[in-house]
């Protein structure tokens, strides 16, 4: 054990997690079919993701890791020595060690709902930055956010990378921000990645990449059903499909009926006519002065904005009054 080794402790708020059975069951029973993103991401999904994260088409990520790299100092500035930093939906930790070494928190704050994977993240991580004090918090980040006792005072600054908030809708987007307002205070702040509106053949590409892994995450899901839930969905039957809805600004993902045919859930039927969708995503694309509107709803005033040299993607300093 080395010896200059902070405290990694981990803290389960015991999130409830959804039935995936319950979800599946309520979409396919209604008008227009849906399914919630959050349920794209099993073991294969999980690994899928990761690979759309390496496909020339999707920019999001190379974009905002040369971002972080460049501006590092200006983050650190802004978030201020000794602050606590907060990450909900922290993954693998991946992003955070960027800012790490220039930022030089008191303490660290990952939260995540699957404890494993966050028990694991926050060790890995505690043996590359032995000096941070890491507090894993294991909670369901869209329904409470509370820190653990022990955490020490100090501003509190959330980080959101990856333009994860373009998967809620505009109106949870703005409750989640009032949600970190009351967490962080007055004088905390928040840094955000999110994803910018853009020529519509760039978004089209990033979500229909060549090599055809955002269609195979896409259809990942009906397998997932197929293993839990005892489906019986046939992939040549589908397609993938996802286009810009320039009208409401966002990408849609969805799952197109190739034919008229019945399925079956654990024994109950569910009908698709030919070109029925199930709707699987969105991921909604703001210009700033969208972004700050709904962050000035939420009680954030913004300090500072950094884009790369096309406006594909920015990053946002915000500030709770
Ligand atoms: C996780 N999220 C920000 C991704 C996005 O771009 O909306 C999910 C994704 N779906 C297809 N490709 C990437």
């Amino acid at each position: 054990m080395n010896a200059l080794r902070k405290k990694i402790s981990f803290h389960d708020f015991q999130p409830q997690v959804e039935s995936f059975r319950q979800a599946v069951f309520d979409g396919l029973s209604r008008k227009r079919k849906q399914i919630s993103p959050k349920f794209f991401y099993d073991e294969s999904g999980s690994k899928l993701f990761e690979a759309i994260l390496e496909q020339p088409e999707y920019y999001i990520p190379s974009i905002e890791r040369e971002l972080l790299q460049k501006h590092a100092n200006e983050f650190a500035e802004l978030i201020q020595p000794g602050a606590i930093l907060i990450e909900p939906g922290s993954g693998s930790c991946e992003k955070v060690q960027l800012l790490l070494d220039s930022v030089i928190p008191a303490a660290y704050v990952p939260m995540d709902i699957s404890g494993d994977f966050l028990q694991q993240s926050a060790y890995d991580l505690g043996e590359k930055f032995p000096w941070l004090p890491i507090y894993a918090t294991c909670l369901d980040f869209t329904h409470k956010m509370v820190l653990p006792k022990g955490v020490p005072q100090g501003r509190r600054v959330v980080f959101i990378p990856g333009s994860s908030l373009g998967n809620f809708d505009p109106l949870d987007v703005q409750y989640f921000l009032a949600g970190i307002h009351r967490l962080i205070d007055k004088n905390g702040g928040l840094l955000v990645g999110i994803d910018r509106k853009k020529e519509h053949a760039t978004l089209n590409a990033a979500y229909n990449d060549s090599a055809g892994i955002t269609a195979q995450f896409n259809l990942n899901l009906l397998s997932r059903i197929n293993n839990e839930l005892d489906g019986n969905f046939n992939h040549a039957k589908f397609e993938h499909y996802a286009y810009y809805n320039d009208k409401l600004g966002r990408i849609e993902m969805h799952l197109v009926s190739l034919e008229d045919q019945e399925i079956t859930i654990f024994g109950q039927a569910f009908s698709f006519t030919k070109d029925e969708r199930i709707h699987t995503e969105n991921s909604y694309k703001y210009s700033p002065d969208e972004f700050i509107n709904l962050a000035n709803a939420a009680g954030f005033k913004h300090r500072q904005i950094w884009s790369d040299d096309n406006d594909f993607f920015s990053i946002y300093f915000l500030e709770a009054y």
